[in-house]
Protein backbone atom coordinates (compact mmCIF):
# COMPACT_ATOMS: atom_id res chain seq x y z
CA UNK A 1 0.00 0.00 0.00
CA UNK A 2 1.54 3.56 -1.20
CA UNK A 3 -0.11 6.27 1.77
CA UNK A 4 1.33 9.56 0.27
CA UNK A 5 0.61 11.21 3.22
CA UNK A 6 -1.26 12.40 6.14
CA UNK A 7 -3.97 15.17 4.51
CA UNK A 8 -6.06 16.00 7.35
CA UNK A 9 -6.97 15.40 10.89
CA UNK A 10 -10.72 15.63 12.36
CA UNK A 11 -10.93 16.80 15.95
CA UNK A 12 -13.82 16.55 18.34
CA UNK A 13 -14.29 19.09 20.73
CA UNK A 14 -17.25 20.78 23.32
CA UNK A 15 -16.24 24.26 22.02
CA UNK A 16 -15.37 24.73 18.46
CA UNK A 17 -15.17 28.14 18.50
CA UNK A 18 -12.41 28.07 20.56
CA UNK A 19 -10.57 26.53 18.60
CA UNK A 20 -11.34 28.51 15.38
CA UNK A 21 -9.69 31.54 17.42
CA UNK A 22 -6.74 30.01 18.78
CA UNK A 23 -6.49 28.49 15.11
CA UNK A 24 -6.23 31.65 13.59
CA UNK A 25 -4.83 34.15 16.44
CA UNK A 26 -2.59 31.85 17.71
CA UNK A 27 -1.43 29.61 15.10
CA UNK A 28 -2.01 31.41 11.93
CA UNK A 29 -4.40 29.02 10.42
CA UNK A 30 -6.56 30.13 7.60
CA UNK A 31 -10.66 29.93 8.56
CA UNK A 32 -11.52 27.96 5.41
CA UNK A 33 -13.35 30.12 2.73
CA UNK A 34 -15.72 26.85 1.78
CA UNK A 35 -16.61 24.32 4.15
CA UNK A 36 -18.18 20.57 2.95
CA UNK A 37 -21.67 20.81 5.03
CA UNK A 38 -22.80 17.68 6.32
CA UNK A 39 -24.51 16.50 3.22
CA UNK A 40 -21.32 17.22 1.31
CA UNK A 41 -22.72 20.38 -0.29
CA UNK A 42 -19.84 23.46 -0.29
CA UNK A 43 -21.31 26.03 1.95
CA UNK A 44 -19.36 29.47 1.40
CA UNK A 45 -18.30 30.38 5.04
CA UNK A 46 -16.52 33.81 5.81
CA UNK A 47 -15.37 32.73 9.15
CA UNK A 48 -14.50 28.84 8.86
CA UNK A 49 -17.87 27.84 10.58
CA UNK A 50 -20.09 25.16 8.49
CA UNK A 51 -23.64 24.95 8.72
CA UNK A 52 -23.61 22.44 11.78
CA UNK A 53 -20.91 24.21 13.67
CA UNK A 54 -17.93 22.26 12.18
CA UNK A 55 -14.77 24.12 11.81
CA UNK A 56 -12.45 23.99 9.40
CA UNK A 57 -9.01 25.88 9.28
CA UNK A 58 -6.51 25.57 6.12
CA UNK A 59 -2.91 25.47 6.03
CA UNK A 60 -2.37 25.69 2.42
CA UNK A 61 -4.25 25.55 -0.64
CA UNK A 62 -6.24 23.42 0.16
CA UNK A 63 -10.15 23.43 0.97
CA UNK A 64 -9.26 22.50 4.25
CA UNK A 65 -6.38 20.12 6.73
CA UNK A 66 -7.76 20.30 9.96
CA UNK A 67 -11.63 20.38 10.77
CA UNK A 68 -12.95 20.60 15.03
CA UNK A 69 -16.79 18.93 14.55
CA UNK A 70 -18.87 19.72 17.92
CA UNK A 71 -19.28 16.62 20.69
CA UNK A 72 -20.02 16.16 24.07
CA UNK A 73 -16.29 15.20 24.45
CA UNK A 74 -12.95 16.60 23.48
CA UNK A 75 -11.16 13.63 21.42
CA UNK A 76 -9.86 12.52 17.84
CA UNK A 77 -12.69 12.06 15.38
CA UNK A 78 -10.03 10.78 12.78
CA UNK A 79 -7.02 10.83 10.18
CA UNK A 80 -7.25 11.28 6.65
CA UNK A 81 -4.82 9.41 4.95
CA UNK A 82 -4.07 10.36 1.24
CA UNK A 83 -3.42 7.72 -2.01
CA UNK A 84 -2.51 8.80 -4.74
CA UNK A 85 -5.60 8.10 -6.72
CA UNK A 86 -8.70 6.66 -7.07
CA UNK A 87 -7.25 3.13 -8.30
CA UNK A 88 -4.53 3.25 -5.61
CA UNK A 89 -7.63 3.63 -2.95
CA UNK A 90 -9.32 0.58 -4.00
CA UNK A 91 -6.32 -1.20 -4.18
CA UNK A 92 -5.36 -0.25 -0.74
CA UNK A 93 -8.92 -1.40 0.46
CA UNK A 94 -9.02 -4.82 -1.00
CA UNK A 95 -5.56 -5.19 0.96
CA UNK A 96 -6.72 -4.09 3.90
CA UNK A 97 -9.96 -6.79 3.49
CA UNK A 98 -7.42 -9.50 2.47
CA UNK A 99 -5.29 -8.54 5.71
CA UNK A 100 -8.89 -8.74 7.94
CA UNK A 101 -9.45 -5.50 8.64
CA UNK A 102 -13.35 -4.25 8.02
CA UNK A 103 -13.02 -1.54 5.36
CA UNK A 104 -16.39 0.45 4.70
CA UNK A 105 -16.80 2.34 1.29
CA UNK A 106 -17.65 5.84 2.32
CA UNK A 107 -20.07 6.58 -0.78
CA UNK A 108 -19.86 10.01 -2.65
CA UNK A 109 -21.76 12.13 0.25
CA UNK A 110 -18.58 11.01 2.77
CA UNK A 111 -16.18 11.72 0.20
CA UNK A 112 -18.21 15.46 -0.56
CA UNK A 113 -18.83 15.91 3.48
CA UNK A 114 -14.54 15.74 3.78
CA UNK A 115 -13.96 17.31 0.45
CA UNK A 116 -12.50 14.64 -1.51
CA UNK A 117 -13.24 12.26 -4.33
CA UNK A 118 -13.39 9.26 -3.39
CA UNK A 119 -13.56 7.88 0.58
CA UNK A 120 -12.56 4.07 2.70
CA UNK A 121 -12.96 4.19 6.39
CA UNK A 122 -11.34 1.63 8.64
CA UNK A 123 -10.41 1.28 12.23
CA UNK A 124 -6.96 1.16 13.57
CA UNK A 125 -6.37 -1.54 16.43
CA UNK A 126 -7.22 1.21 18.98
CA UNK A 127 -10.03 1.75 17.21
CA UNK A 128 -8.48 5.22 15.86
CA UNK A 129 -10.84 6.08 12.72
CA UNK A 130 -9.09 6.26 9.46
CA UNK A 131 -10.46 7.88 6.22
CA UNK A 132 -8.22 6.75 3.49
CA UNK A 133 -8.86 9.09 0.79
CA UNK A 134 -8.21 10.01 -2.88
CA UNK A 135 -8.45 13.64 -4.88
CA UNK A 136 -8.85 16.31 -2.37
CA UNK A 137 -10.13 19.34 -3.06
CA UNK A 138 -8.37 22.54 -3.45
CA UNK A 139 -9.14 26.26 -3.65
CA UNK A 140 -6.47 28.16 -3.78
CA UNK A 141 -4.36 30.66 -1.81
CA UNK A 142 -3.93 30.29 1.42
CA UNK A 143 -3.60 33.80 3.57
CA UNK A 144 -2.56 33.02 7.32
CA UNK A 145 -4.10 35.93 9.30
CA UNK A 146 -0.46 36.16 11.03
CA UNK A 147 1.78 36.27 8.55
CA UNK A 148 2.90 32.36 8.68
CA UNK A 149 3.48 29.76 5.92
CA UNK A 150 3.39 26.20 6.43
CA UNK A 151 5.64 23.02 5.33
CA UNK A 152 3.12 20.54 3.57
CA UNK A 153 2.87 19.89 -0.19
CA UNK A 154 4.27 16.05 -0.58
CA UNK A 155 4.90 15.76 3.17
CA UNK A 156 1.39 16.17 4.33
CA UNK A 157 0.18 18.51 6.66
CA UNK A 158 2.68 17.24 9.91
CA UNK A 159 2.40 14.83 11.98
CA UNK A 160 0.05 13.01 15.00
CA UNK A 161 1.57 10.94 17.66
CA UNK A 162 -1.29 8.05 18.90
CA UNK A 163 -0.67 6.56 22.47
CA UNK A 164 -1.59 2.83 21.78
CA UNK A 165 -2.82 0.07 23.96
CA UNK A 166 -1.42 -2.22 22.24
CA UNK A 167 1.98 -0.88 20.74
CA UNK A 168 2.96 -4.33 18.87
CA UNK A 169 -0.45 -4.69 16.81
CA UNK A 170 -0.63 -1.00 15.96
CA UNK A 171 3.12 -2.18 14.77
CA UNK A 172 1.79 -4.79 12.91
CA UNK A 173 -1.32 -2.53 11.54
CA UNK A 174 0.47 0.57 9.98
CA UNK A 175 4.10 -1.40 8.75
CA UNK A 176 2.88 -4.29 7.72
CA UNK A 177 -0.82 -3.56 6.57
CA UNK A 178 -0.65 0.30 5.80
CA UNK A 179 3.14 0.24 4.55
CA UNK A 180 4.46 2.88 6.55
CA UNK A 181 8.31 2.39 7.49
CA UNK A 182 9.83 3.04 10.61
CA UNK A 183 12.71 5.75 10.96
CA UNK A 184 12.97 5.64 14.74
CA UNK A 185 12.37 3.89 18.22
CA UNK A 186 13.30 5.81 21.34
CA UNK A 187 13.42 3.73 24.01
CA UNK A 188 12.53 5.70 27.17
CA UNK A 189 12.46 3.28 29.37
CA UNK A 190 13.73 -0.23 29.69
CA UNK A 191 10.87 -2.38 27.90
CA UNK A 192 8.92 0.64 26.49
CA UNK A 193 9.73 2.74 23.19
CA UNK A 194 7.54 5.02 20.98
CA UNK A 195 8.02 4.56 17.34
CA UNK A 196 8.26 6.94 14.38
CA UNK A 197 6.98 6.24 11.16
CA UNK A 198 7.24 7.58 7.50
CA UNK A 199 5.75 7.46 4.38
CA UNK A 200 7.31 10.10 2.55
CA UNK A 201 10.02 12.46 3.08
CA UNK A 202 8.69 13.70 6.17
CA UNK A 203 10.76 12.01 9.27
CA UNK A 204 7.66 10.73 10.63
CA UNK A 205 3.92 11.41 9.66
CA UNK A 206 3.06 9.20 12.71
CA UNK A 207 4.00 7.81 15.65
CA UNK A 208 3.00 5.38 18.33
CA UNK A 209 3.68 5.49 21.89
CA UNK A 210 2.57 2.93 24.68
CA UNK A 211 -0.08 4.11 26.28
CA UNK A 212 -1.00 3.71 30.24
CA UNK A 213 -4.43 5.09 30.14
CA UNK A 214 -7.13 5.08 27.15
CA UNK A 215 -5.59 5.56 23.58
CA UNK A 216 -6.01 9.01 21.48
CA UNK A 217 -3.74 11.39 20.11
CA UNK A 218 -1.15 12.85 21.98
CA UNK A 219 0.09 15.51 20.02
CA UNK A 220 -0.07 17.08 16.40
CA UNK A 221 2.68 18.74 14.29
CA UNK A 222 2.11 21.87 12.33
CA UNK A 223 5.51 22.84 10.67
CA UNK A 224 6.69 26.17 9.46
CA UNK A 225 8.87 27.55 7.12
CA UNK A 226 10.75 29.58 9.59
CA UNK A 227 12.02 29.97 12.73
CA UNK A 228 10.99 33.58 13.53
CA UNK A 229 7.23 32.24 12.20
CA UNK A 230 7.67 30.01 14.93
CA UNK A 231 9.10 32.40 17.59
CA UNK A 232 5.87 34.59 16.09
CA UNK A 233 3.60 31.50 17.42
CA UNK A 234 5.09 31.42 20.61
CA UNK A 235 4.78 35.32 21.10
CA UNK A 236 1.03 34.80 20.28
CA UNK A 237 0.57 32.15 22.79
CA UNK A 238 2.34 33.60 25.60
CA UNK A 239 0.05 36.53 24.52
CA UNK A 240 -3.06 35.02 25.24
CA UNK A 241 -2.15 33.05 28.04
CA UNK A 242 -2.58 29.58 26.24
CA UNK A 243 -0.48 27.10 28.43
CA UNK A 244 2.80 26.01 27.04
CA UNK A 245 3.43 22.71 27.99
CA UNK A 246 7.03 22.35 26.76
CA UNK A 247 9.62 25.21 25.88
CA UNK A 248 11.27 25.76 22.71
CA UNK A 249 13.31 22.84 22.18
CA UNK A 250 15.06 20.70 19.17
CA UNK A 251 14.40 17.08 19.18
CA UNK A 252 17.36 14.42 18.39
CA UNK A 253 15.06 12.34 16.28
CA UNK A 254 13.38 14.66 13.54
CA UNK A 255 15.48 17.97 14.65
CA UNK A 256 12.45 19.94 14.92
CA UNK A 257 12.79 22.94 17.06
CA UNK A 258 9.71 23.21 18.33
CA UNK A 259 7.75 24.22 21.34
CA UNK A 260 4.18 22.40 22.60
CA UNK A 261 1.19 24.34 24.07
CA UNK A 262 -2.44 22.80 24.77
CA UNK A 263 -5.15 23.46 22.31
CA UNK A 264 -8.89 24.69 23.94
CA UNK A 265 -9.72 20.47 22.61
CA UNK A 266 -7.26 19.13 24.89
CA UNK A 267 -4.43 17.42 22.63
CA UNK A 268 -1.15 19.17 22.16
CA UNK A 269 -0.14 21.14 19.41
CA UNK A 270 3.47 21.11 18.57
CA UNK A 271 4.58 24.05 16.14
CA UNK A 272 8.04 23.20 15.06
CA UNK A 273 10.45 24.54 12.14
CA UNK A 274 13.51 22.45 10.31
CA UNK A 275 12.74 19.17 10.16
CA UNK A 276 14.86 16.41 8.63
CA UNK A 277 13.67 14.73 5.85
CA UNK A 278 13.95 10.55 4.85
CA UNK A 279 15.17 9.07 1.43
CA UNK A 280 14.84 5.39 0.41
CA UNK A 281 18.34 4.84 1.67
CA UNK A 282 17.24 5.82 5.84
CA UNK A 283 18.33 3.29 7.82
CA UNK A 284 16.55 2.87 11.37
CA UNK A 285 18.01 4.70 14.29
CA UNK A 286 17.30 3.93 18.16
CA UNK A 287 17.17 6.90 20.45
CA UNK A 288 17.36 6.75 24.31
CA UNK A 289 17.60 10.63 24.66
CA UNK A 290 14.42 12.69 23.48
CA UNK A 291 15.97 16.20 23.07
CA UNK A 292 19.39 18.56 21.70
CA UNK A 293 18.09 21.10 24.27
CA UNK A 294 15.09 22.69 25.68
CA UNK A 295 11.50 21.39 25.75
CA UNK A 296 11.14 21.50 29.48
CA UNK A 297 7.56 21.64 30.61
CA UNK A 298 5.27 19.26 32.28
CA UNK A 299 4.58 17.27 29.19
CA UNK A 300 8.01 16.44 28.79
CA UNK A 301 8.90 14.75 32.63
CA UNK A 302 8.76 11.57 33.73
CA UNK A 303 5.11 10.25 34.62
CA UNK A 304 6.38 9.88 38.39
CA UNK A 305 7.60 13.87 37.97
CA UNK A 306 4.77 15.31 36.58
CA UNK A 307 2.44 13.71 39.59
CA UNK A 308 4.60 15.08 42.20
FE1 LIG B 1 6.05 15.71 17.64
Amino acid sequence: MDIRGLGYIGLHATDPDAWLNFGTRVCGLMPARLCPGPDGALEKSGDGRASDGTVRLKLDDRLWRLAVHPAKADGLAYLGLELANPDALREAGAELEDAGHAVSEGGAEAAAARGVGALLEVDDPDGNRLELFAQPQRDGEFVSPAGAEFVTGNLGLGHIVLMSRDVDASLAFYLDVLGFRRSDLFRFAPGAAGHFLHCNQRHHSLAVFPSPGEPGAHHMMLEMTQLDHVGRALDRAMRDEVPITASLGRHKNDQNVSFYMRSPSGIQLEIGWGGRTVGDDWVENEFCDGDTWGHHGPLMQPPDAAAD
